[in-house]
């Protein structure tokens, strides 16, 4: 039994009898990067492919994006980057998550550039500069109100003068100084206005220190929609580069979702009134009627959170989820609509055909598009079109 995602991968082809896909439109993520590319201020484009290219494959939705006009690529961790090197893929690619000790000679003799969130990373970065024997790229990234990673400015100035000094020693290169938003999804919030002045603030200090970078980057896929003053020389989105608009209120239609989540109905049953449905009964029958068992759970992504409450569609249909989703399955109350065993359930996709949109699940499940479309697990394939 494969067990990754990319086991499950098939590169087209038409959908298989039986088998349970996250269908990923290629084309729509490199139209979407063109899309991004356009309102990018002129700035080049990061195509951020961390955590399996958000549940859509890593190296497809990254070469998607390089094919759409993106020239950099942006993952969380080394081991990401390796994999997209790995695939052949040379463009800029920067790891930003990188915890103390993690290995870095290969990544440094990827040429992989590392994004350093902690002083001590500078050391670490020009020690495995050292024994690879070349400069590590590395991209200092200030905390400018985030307060998640990033260097908080009492220790900024100092940061700047470590990675000066690793510079001129010819171990480390600062090819770049990056933050990232906490609320650029939220248009008009005042920590806006800060960040974007702390950002200013810590560029200022890195020049004093003689630090020269080649990009400064700060805005995330809301930011690159919304904030033009935010795009530098590079911005960093994901989540628009999948079709999934950061602000579903500005969502104009330009972004074109590229996953779509769907399995075959397994069974069709009939059922009297009365009839408890799944684990813990949480869906009871008022009425006759039929219910469809559609294999995918929770283990695949289908949040559990979800139990009479998501809806599916089947050749346009609309129909609610009755009862518990459990791990592998869960049912559909079909009601008396002319649905059969084998017919094609879809979770979510663009919404063209009647289907819902993650954005549409998210919001009955009280969580973000991301999460859903990133959870999808690997025992679904993915089947890849417009490539
Ligand atoms: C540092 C950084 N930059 C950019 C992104 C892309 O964000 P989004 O998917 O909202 O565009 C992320 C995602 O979390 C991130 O952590």
């Amino acid at each position: 039994m494969p067990n990754s995602a990319s086991e499950r991968t098939t590169e087209s082809g038409p959908v298989v009898a039986g088998q349970a896909e996250a269908r990923i439109d290629l084309g729509a993520i490199r139209s979407n990067v063109g899309e991004l590319v356009r309102r990018a201020s002129g700035a080049a484009v990061m195509g951020v492919v961390k955590a399996d290219g958000y549940g859509h494959g890593m190296v497809p939705a990254a070469r998607a994006m390089l094919a759409g006009g993106a020239t950099w690529l942006g993952t969380a961790f080394v081991d990401e980057a390796l994999a997209v090197r790995a695939a052949g893929i040379t463009a800029p690619t920067v790891a930003w998550i990188v915890p103390p000790g993690t290995p870095l000679d290969q990544a440094v003799a990827a040429d992989i550039d590392l994004g350093i969130s902690v002083i001590a990373s500078i050391d670490d970065a020009a020690e495995a500069a050292r024994r690879v024997g070349r400069p590590a790229r590395v991209h200092l990234k200030a905390d400018t109100g985030l307060a998640r990673g990033g260097i908080s400015p009492r220790d900024w100035a100092h940061a700047v003068e470590a990675a000066a000094d690793a510079e001129r020693a010819g171990h480390v290169r600062v090819v770049g100084v990056f933050s990232h938003f906490a609320c650029a999804d939220e248009p008009g919030h005042p920590s806006i206005a800060r960040q974007l002045d702390a950002f200013q603030l810590a560029l200022k200090t890195a020049e004093k220190g003689g630090l020269r970078p080649e990009v400064r980057h700060l805005a995330n896929s809301a930011a690159t929609l919304t904030l033009p003053e935010s795009h530098y020389d590079l911005v960093r989105p994901g989540i628009a580069a999948y079709g999934l608009h950061p602000i579903p209120e500005l969502d104009d239609g330009a972004l074109r979702p590229a996953m779509t989540l769907s399995a075959p109905l397994m069974l069709t049953r009939s059922i009297d009134t009365g009839q408890g449905v799944s684990y813990g009964y949480r869906f009871v029958a008022e009425h006759p009627t039929r219910l469809g068992l559609v294999p995918l759970g929770y283990a695949d992504g289908v949040p559990r959170a979800a139990t009479n409450t998501a809806e599916v569609s089947v050749n346009g249909a609309r129909f609610p989820i009755a009862g518990t989703v459990c791990m592998d399955q869960f049912c559909v109350d079909l009601g008396d609509q002319p649905v059969e065993a084998g017919d094609r359930v879809t979770l979510f996709g663009p919404g063209e055909q009647g289907e819902p949109t993650a954005q549409e699940w998210a919001d009955r499940l009280g969580t973000i598009h991301y999460e859903l479309v990133t959870r999808v697990g690997g025992r679904v394939a993915r089947r890849y079109v417009g490539g």
